[in-house]
């Protein structure tokens, strides 16, 4: 049995721009998922839990994956197998073992679909433990490769590589197109809220490429986030979080401009502002899930935890390890 860790994340700046080439920053955070693989002689045996925060456990046994019968949107829990299928494939594809059989148990304390990279996280954690149960061991640049192309396959052509590097470096990264790097970053004191919704990734990068191919002034909208990346990424130092919160404050504007935020989103947004927060945006697609803000007094985290709007607010601390092997 081969057991492996790897983070979620938040976007400090840039997430939708990145889509179009343009740099983002994302920022592991100390939220994980674990993923547990015994290889078996044939077929597929998936044990899911805490897959929300609110939690559900999927359980299934066959040789095909079928619809598991747990309280949580259909759409989610297909994304969930989706993503554990193709990185299962991705592992014997590496090992070229086509017809090993695996039972996988997953477990994750970061929320599905809210824009945390929940579903990086599984698939970075099930090639790494897949590929070490097989007896190969990948390089990091490889299963950050084939961790993209499993979130391109799943999400049918739409993902850049910023949530599948970032789970497997750790720490903050920096994405524009194929150009992928670790960079140094001070620890920010993110704060998360979580409306307990979830945003649909596919159609809301599909609906700002039509308002990107409509109007000219989303296409600038596009550009200027990714000058305020280009900006703050420039400013990733510990005594710079005012700056870094004021550029955050403006991404999370121009992504609603794009139409991406969310009343929910908002209204947690202007809770951490209000309690005196250096910035705060949504962090991933958008829609619904979450949002994140700097504080590193309790303020925040108590607006949030009175905002009607918040299912549940957590710290999260930037985390340094990316994919990790758990002996
Ligand atoms: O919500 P998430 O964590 O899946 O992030 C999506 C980020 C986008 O930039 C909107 C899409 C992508 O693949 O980069």
């Amino acid at each position: 049995m081969a057991t492996s860790t790897a983070p979620g994340k938040v976007y400090l700046f840039g997430e939708h721009a990145v889509v179009y080439g343009e740099p983002a920053v994302p920022c592991a955070v100390q939220r994980r998922a674990e993923v547990s693989v015994k290889e078996r002689s044939s077929g597929l045996r998936v044990q899911a839990g805490d897959l929300t925060l609110s939690g559900f456990a999927v359980e299934y046994d066959g040789a095909e994956l079928s619809r598991p019968d747990v309280d949580a949107p259909d759409a989610l829990v297909d994304a969930a197998l989706g993503y554990l299928n193709e990185a299962l494939a991705q592992a014997r594809d590496a090992a070229n073992a086509p017809r090993a059989g695996f039972d996988v148990v997953v477990n994750s304390d970061i929320p599905l679909g809210a824009g945390l990279g929940s579903s990086a996280a599984v698939t970075v954690a099930a090639i790494d433990a897949a590929t070490r149960s097989l007896g190969i061991e990948l390089d990091r640049t490889e299963l950050a490769e084939r961790a993209y192309q499993v979130e391109s396959a799943v999400q049918g052509g739409q993902a850049s590589r910023a949530d599948t590097f970032c789970s497997t470096m750790g720490g903050a990264v920096r994405v524009e197109g194929e150009d992928c790097q670790t960079i140094d970053a001070p620890d920010l004191p993110f704060v998360i809220g979580y409306d307990g919704n979830t945003g649909d990734t596919g159609a809301l990068v599909a609906d700002v490429r039509n308002l990107r191919n409509n109007y000219a002034f989303a296409a600038d909208t596009i550009s200027a986030i990714g000058d305020l990346v280009r900006r703050g990424e420039r400013r990733l130092t510990s005594d710079a979080q005012a700056e870094l919160g004021r550029l955050m404050n403006f991404n999370h504007g121009l992504l609603s401009a794009l139409g991406v935020s969310a009343r929910s989103l908002d209204a947690m947004v202007w809770a951490a502002r209000n309690a005196g927060a250096s910035g705060a945006k949504l962090t991933g697609a958008g829609g619904g899930g979450c949002v994140v803000a700097l504080d590193e007094t309790d303020e925040t985290l108590t607006a949030l935890n009175y905002t009607p709007e918040c299912e549940t607010a957590f710290r999260a601390a930037l985390d340094t390890v990316g994919v990790q092997e758990n002996s």
